[in-house]
């Protein structure tokens, strides 16, 4: 990462959004920065969908308006974040340029008409985005309101046609080296699809049967690094035009995953995301949590912002589910709470038309004089009375993790390809379980990539990735050896880099650290479910999948009873446990459902000596969340429950400036930030209503 120099601010948390006012005539402008100021709004994102108005015909630019839009930022004291427009070229692109267009992967060529619509490979759309860039850069780069440069928005669009082609090769070229090698990795004896010239090869495009595996995964790989190249000259022309202002870009949370973010994280300043809860309730304060831990994680547990969150409801399959003030502020501070600078939203005015007309603003359709509108005006204030939070701790991270869970998104890119043995293999719902876990149970976590150094961290967790290479194994063999606990999913390690299935017996090159040796794949059905008899205690539970497993030094810990839908695996080991070195590996082959994932993920903490955020138990639903900063910690109380809690320790919240010394009660759906003067002493109780 960057040095610190151009971190975003760190005196004080952003509050604010993307803010479109091509939209809108310049009087609403003047209102709009009235209305920001009353709400503590400090930041705006600007310039995301404006190609069209900076540069309406190839090479004419009119910039007098974004001009004014600076200046009545600034005078209100509103700092921009200000983006690079190249997410949607406009109209006279798509027929100066046709072959910019993306093609999908039918072969069709798409047109303008909608956004994201650019081919990411075209050398007309790559020079026409670093001239805008340029352009923008020259004259707002060292702008007193610019406080970051958004670049592009949302990367993430694929292109099949023939400039992605091209190069397409030249990247397989470069990772394969010859052809022989080529055909090597990508198995091409099968099928008969061996490649005699580069030629030949394609992006993988509409074919008549299963396309092949390893091909569609090295397209993601190149998709991911075609548009990071298309990052890096955007911020290479920002560079060399001499601003100083950090460049971040919005990575996309949690279907969008187009990215490899942790190659991404290393070119960005700051990392920043754009999150939207697919789910309500319970789950969605989860998500929220898992999607902060994963954005700061890629950032190297360093400060990262929350660029979009949904402002006054979230899109749920079938409807947008209203979200109430309360919930805004909740999930704004568990950002917040897991390093984010601010908490941004999309958008500030509720657009008057067009494809997002429903989607809200901080200020919606019905105007400022509005009862969501008035919770912005809380929200803002609450950030504003946290200030002391954002400047980060001279050493060490902001969120102290005993836990850590591996994260890549060529686990979910492998777990994309047809004909797995099920099809209910699903990389980023395992993933998202084994947070959730450890979410409810008040630990603090961490992600990392495959292959990272794991020495801080007491427990790892490894979700099933399907393919681990050489470096990823030594990784953990070294965690394990020196005293650290692992733990690892069904479905992990057996395959390599390539998808080559690892000979032998699964888990492939996990075999000798889990000291077991799996032979047989045994898919559930949907509804089954297998029982795993532990010795004592109640038995665990488990869905999708079971294995016959053959210790080969482990421990067996569990074993499938006859109960279940184990069948004639009943009786076989289920969870093993295996001492290696001053450490432990632990291995189980079903998919455990909530609790029971809940029950075993408390034992590994509890094996491992992992500690969560307070000792002592915190009432359901209620999350406690512990940032570092330079002007000491705070505790992040989220009460989430229908109860009141009570929250005791030797500290004073800063949203009501009460003490918690001899108790401060924190009512349903409410939040504490407490300035802590030590971390004993603390407990959190339930009330009754
Ligand atoms: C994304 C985009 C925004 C908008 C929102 C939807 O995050 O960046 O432009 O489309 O989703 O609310």
């Amino acid at each position: 990462m960057p040095s610190r120099a151009r971190r975003f601010s760190t005196s004080r948390l952003l509050f604010g959004g993307d803010y479109n006012p091509e939209q809108w005539p310049p009087e609403v402008w003047v209102r709009d920065v009235e209305l920001m100021r009353r709400a503590g709004v400090n930041a705006a994102t600007i310039g995301v969908f404006s190609w069209a108005e900076l540069e309406p015909q190839e090479g004419e630019y009119e910039f007098d308006w974004m001009d004014r839009v600076f200046e009545t930022l600034h005078a209100g004291g509103i700092g921009v974040v200000l983006a690079t427009p190249t997410a949607s070229p406009p109209p006279w692109f798509t027929r100066a340029h046709p072959d910019a267009m993306p093609v999908g992967p039918d072969g069709v060529r798409l047109s303008h008409g909608s956004r994201d619509t650019y081919a990411v490979s075209a050398p007309a759309y790559r020079s026409a985005a670093r001239a805008i860039a340029q352009r923008l850069a020259e004259r707002y780069g060292n702008h007193p309101a610019l406080l970051a440069w958004h670049v592009h928005n949302e990367y993430g669009t694929l292109d099949f046609g023939e400039h992605a082609a091209a190069a397409f090769r030249r990247w397989l070229q470069r990772r394969h080296g010859t052809l022989e090698e080529l055909n090597r990795a990508w198995y091409t004896a099968f099928w008969s699809q061996r490649y005699s010239s580069w030629e030949d090869v394609l992006p993988p495009r509409a074919t008549q049967y299963i396309p092949n595996p390893t091909h569609a995964l090295d397209f993601r790989r190149f998709s991911s690094d075609e548009m990071l190249d298309a990052l890096r000259e955007q911020r290479d022309v920002i560079r060399a035009a001499g601003s100083t202002a950090p460049v971040t870009t919005n990575f996309m949370l949690p279907t969008w995953n187009h990215l490899e973010q942790w190659s991404w994280s290393a070119e960005l300043d700051v990392v920043s995301v754009d999150h939207y809860l697919d789910t309500v309730g319970p789950d969605g304060e989860a998500h929220a949590a898992y999607g902060a831990d994963l954005t700061r994680s890629f950032g190297g547990g360093e400060p990262w912002l929350l660029m979009e969150q949904s402002s006054t409801s979230s899109t749920v399959p079938g409807r947008r589910a209203h979200k109430s003030p309360e919930r805004v502020l909740r999930n704004s501070l568990s950002y917040v709470a897991r390093g984010s600078q601010g908490a941004l939203f999309f958008q500030w005015r509720a657009p008057a038309a067009g494809a997002e007309a429903w989607h809200g603003g901080i200020v919606p359709h019905a105007g400022e004089d509005s009862r969501s509108f008035r919770g912005f005006e809380r929200l803002g204030a609450a950030l504003a009375s946290l200030a002391e939070v954002a400047e980060p701790p001279a050493r060490g991270p902001l969120v102290e993790a005993d836990v850590a869970i591996v994260w890549h998104a060529e686990g979910w890119w492998a777990t994309e390809t047809a004909q797995l043995p099920s099809d209910r293999l699903d990389y980023s719902a395992a993933v998202r379980g084994a947070h959730r876990a450890l979410w409810q149970t008040g630990f603090a976590v961490d992600f990392v990539a495959p292959g990272a150094d794991l020495s801080r961290y007491r427990l790892v967790l490894v979700p099933s990735l399907f393919a681990v290479d050489e470096a990823a194994v030594r990784g953990f063999e070294e965690h394990v050896r020196s005293g650290g606990h692992l733990a690892v999913w069904p479905f992990t390690g057996y395959a390599d880099e390539h998808l080559h299935v690892v000979p032998g017996g699964y888990p492939g090159r996990l075999r000798d650290l889990l000291g077991v040796r799996v032979e047989e794949l045994h898919p559930l059905a949907d509804g089954e479910r297998v029982l795993l008899s532990l010795d004592g205690g109640e038995p665990l539970s488990g869905r999708v999948w079971s294995e016959l497993v053959s210790p080969e030094g482990a421990e067996v810990v569990a074993t499938y009873s006859p109960a279940g839908a184990a069948g004639d695996l009943a009786g076989e080991a289920a969870a093993t446990r295996h001492r290696v070195g001053a450490g432990t590996a632990h291995y189980v082959s079903t998919f455990l459902e909530e609790e029971s994932l809940r029950r075993w993920t408390t034992s590994l903490c509890e094996q491992a000596g992992a500690r969560p955020v307070l000792d002592g138990a915190v009432p359901e639903r209620v999350e406690v969340v512990r940032r570092r900063s330079a002007n000491g910690e705070h505790l992040f109380v989220l009460n989430h429950s229908e109860l009141p809690v009570r929250v005791t320790g030797p500290g004073t919240d800063l949203l009501t400036s009460v003490s918690a010394e001899r108790g401060l009660r924190v009512e349903a759906s409410g939040a504490a930030v407490l300035r802590t003067a030590g971390r004993e002493g603390w407990s959190v109780q339930a009330l009754p209503a």
